[in-house]
């Protein structure tokens, strides 16, 4: 499922008028950078070479999704579902092993755009997420915690390259959710004067960006609104043997079951207000299967699986921002023509299209997010909206694993 986006220079532009960086020097971090970022899906590593103006402005030169090896896909798919670790042992092995992933990743990407290391300024790495317990989670521990491997010492030094990692865990010491950390970017580039906005991405997990319509950004609410892809992914690779269901044709085979539907939507969680964040931990195929009568037909269950992820995002949006007029979609999940129309019927009067349509490839505005991330790191500037994540406040995120600093290194 490899897709890959190479535009000539320009072909992202995002207007200057619409990317503001409060605080920003002039000039500050411009300049490339190279966003990685692997989801909850784990379907592959999302590269994005971004190029920052001095006036803030960011563009996309190249975007590509590099696979994982399936033996360890296989392993970070289980213990992302709750699977227990073997021992500290793998755990290590892990994250040198996810690490030495991104650092090809980015080293291929670099070599097929022509750019050499010392063209880049940082790399943003968000890792794999293994694990996402935020405040309020249920879970045996009592210390809220989230954590993503990828070691980024790895990275440094196999790149040369400055790298930014390990954003999550500042904002969730300060009592955040740590995540969602993208609506800041989605009010910079994709904010309107003209009409109340929402960004959808579709995910492993859902998340959506509301977009009030003062096009400032300020009074913007993110939060995720439950699955996606995640559990309509664990059903396809369940009964058809296949990772995930293209154009959403299976689901688009069957009939929604209103019973099943009611008991998925009965979960507790999703009546939660926001700030409120959620992984694969929560929303797994035992999850699925601990609410099925154990008669549905396959297609029917994917079906309302599919109907589950369209009812939880519009009805937080409908709940959350009524007056929306337009939602820009990214992630995999725009791909799923049967899932956007799903969502659009449910929306009526509000035009549901990718963010193609604002000059943002949707298969890689969530790793051009990672890089937009660390070059806010790097002029010691906030990643988070506390008032998205509930944190105490704004927080530089990450922490900087320096490049070479010399030839003789
Ligand atoms: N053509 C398609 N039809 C249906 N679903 C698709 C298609 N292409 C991608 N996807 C879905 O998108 C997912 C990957 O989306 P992505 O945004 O990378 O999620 P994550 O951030 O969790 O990795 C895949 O696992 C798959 O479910
Ligand atoms: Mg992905």
């Amino acid at each position: 499922m490899a897709r890959a986006t190479a535009g000539p220079a320009g072909a992202n532009p995002v207007g200057p008028a619409s990317f503001r960086n409060s605080g920003a020097t002039p000039g500050a971090g411009s300049g490339a950078f190279v966003g990685l970022i692997s989801g909850t899906s784990a379907d592959g590593i999302d590269a994005a070479l971004t190029r920052f103006d001095a006036d803030g402005t960011a563009r996309l030169e190249l975007g590509r999704t590099y696979p994982w090896d399936p033996q360890l896909r296989a392993r970070l798919v289980e213990l992302g579902q709750g699977a227990a670790l073997q021992s500290l042992d793998e755990f290590g092995d892990l994250d040198v092993r996810i690490g030495e992933a991104f650092a090809a990743a980015t080293l291929q990407l670099l070599e097929e755009a022509g750019a050499a290391p010392a063209d880049i300024a940082a790399i943003g790495s968000h890792g794999q997420t293994l694990r996402h317990r935020p405040a309020g989670a249920a879970y045996d521990g009592h210390h809220p915690f989230t954590l993503q491997l990828g070691d980024a010492n790895v990275i440094a030094e196999r790149c040369g390259i400055t790298t930014v990692a390990d954003f999550r865990r500042r904002d969730v010491a300060a009592g955040g959710q740590g995540a969602p950390l993208l609506p800041a970017l989605h009010a910079a580039m994709l904010a309107s004067a003209d009409e109340a906005r929402a960004v959808l991405n579709l995910g492993g997990i859902a998340n959506l960006t509301l977009l009030p319509c003062d096009g400032t950004g300020a009074g913007v609410a993110g939060f995720d609104t439950g699955p996606a892809n995640a559990l309509m992914d664990a059903w396809c690779e369940r009964v058809l043997g296949q990772p995930y269901d293209k154009d959403g044709r299976f689901a688009a085979s069957g009939t929604v079951d209103p019973a099943l539907l009611a008991r998925l939507l009965d979960e507790p969680w999703f009546a939660l207000a926001p700030p409120k964040s959620t992984g694969r931990e929560q929303f797994h195929i035992d999850w699925l299967t601990a609410r099925l009568g154990g008669t549905e037909a396959p297609a029917d269950v994917q079906a309302t699986l599919m109907q589950l992820t369209a009812a939880t995002v519009a009805d937080a949006l409908l709940a959350r921002q009524p007056g929306t007029r337009r939602v820009l979609v990214c992630g995999g999940g725009v791909h799923n023509a049967a899932l956007l129309q799903a969502i659009g019927e449910r929306l009526p009067g509000v035009v549901v299209e990718s963010t193609a349509a604002c000059g943002l490839d949707p298969d890689f505005v969530e790793a051009m997010g990672f890089a937009w991330l660390a070059r806010q790191t790097l002029a010691g500037r906030p990643g988070n909206l506390p008032g998205v994540t509930g944190a105490r406040g704004p927080r530089v995120l990450g922490a900087i694993y320096p490049g070479n600093l010399s030839p003789l290194d």
